[in-house]
């Protein structure tokens, strides 16, 4: 049997950090509500010059060192992003450039703060039908692009970043599932839903989100396509060692939690010091739990999402 396994990962948060009380000169809000309702404490920003292709690079590099293998081993490219460089060509093209490599397949995936997820179960599926050997996967977003000025609600949640993994052919399990799921019909409730025509741009050009709406989906969505994951794999919520969860809002992960009967001191929470950097959530969270030590090899992961489409998605891997 072929299998897929994480060799590697990476990830890049940029340099300027905007902290909530350099918020509270910016909007009507406080550290105290911001901390509250949401558990952020600090965000990055990307400069004018950084875009999503560079934050990745970074990222990209780091989990490709990881991994221990050259730039050239790559089989495959596949980038979760919502604010790509251009609108083609994609995301995953100009990170292959910018790697220095050429000839490997290069694709964006776009489900938004569930495209990690997506973008993992590509790669999966390339890596078990033998058609690629390493990918590198990536998720990142600059959404602070996209981010109305007189919006607190979107202002103070998302951040910038990158994160990446190495996912590689093995003998031994390591992705034993992915879900993917999407509705798009609620597709007003969270987007930039503008478009380029005929030189102009179209509609409102920043994000909009409906929080609360967004908020009861997300538990709702999340909880679901966790119980999906663990019923698939005959597991209990017991046999899960780590739960890394997209990193949105930690009220958010508290009740998932709260409803899969999960303990929170299990779920890797990394929101506090990047905030909801969509696609880049799970891979930042993944990537800072493996430096540090929490998750180990061997351990049993279960991965949940939920974004703008609607979609939403889970994985379960051993690591
Ligand atoms: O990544 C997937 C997509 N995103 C998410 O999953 C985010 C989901 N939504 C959320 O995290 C939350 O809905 C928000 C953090 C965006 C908002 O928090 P909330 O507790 O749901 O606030 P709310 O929308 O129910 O608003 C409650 C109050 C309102 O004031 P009034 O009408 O009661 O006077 C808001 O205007 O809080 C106000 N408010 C703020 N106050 C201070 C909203 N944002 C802020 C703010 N600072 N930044």
């Amino acid at each position: 049997m072929i299998y897929s396994r994480i060799a590697g990962t990476g990830g890049y948060l940029p340099d300027r950090v905007i902290t909530n009380t350099d918020l509270e000169a910016v909007f009507d809000t406080s550290d105290e509500w911001i901390r509250l309702r949401t558990g952020v404490q600090e965000r990055h920003r990307a400069g004018p010059d950084e875009s999503a292709s560079d934050l990745a690079l970074i990222a990209g590099q780091r989990a490709i060192a990881a991994a221990g293998i050259d730039p050239d081993d790559i089989d495959l490219i596949v980038v979760a992003t919502s604010t790509s460089d251009a609108l083609f060509p994609s995301c995953a093209c100009h990170l292959q450039a910018k790697l220095g490599i050429t000839g490997c397949g290069a694709l964006d995936v776009t489900a938004a703060c569930s495209g990690f997820i997506y973008a993992l179960a590509v790669a999966d599926s390339f890596i078990r039908s033998d058609a690629a050997g390493n990918v590198l996967v990536v998720g990142t977003d600059v959404l602070s692009r996209f981010l109305n000025p007189a919006d607190r609600a979107t202002g103070v949640i998302f951040g910038d970043g990158a994160g990446a993994l190495v996912l590689s052919r093995n003998k031994e399990p390591g992705v034993l599932s992915t879900h993917l799921h999407a509705d798009g019909k609620d597709g007003d409730t969270l987007g930039v839903v503008s478009s380029i025509r005929d030189g102009r741009v179209h509609g409102f050009p920043y994000l909009t989100m409906d929080g609360n709406a967004v908020f009861k989906q997300a538990v709702k969505r999340m909880e679901e396509v966790s119980r999906e994951a663990l019923a698939h794999n005959s597991l209990k919520v017991g046999d899960i060692d780590w739960l890394i969860p997209h990193q949105a809002n930690k009220r958010i992960i508290f009740s998932v939690c709260d409803r899969l009967d999960f303990d929170p001191a299990k779920a890797v929470i990394t929101l506090d010091k990047h905030g909801n950097t969509t696609a880049a959530s799970i891979p930042l969270a993944l990537d800072q739990a493996i430096r540090d030590g929490r998750i180990r090899r061997g351990n049993m992961l279960l991965m949940c999402a939920f974004g703008s489409g609607f979609t939403w998605s889970s994985a379960v891997l051993r690591y």
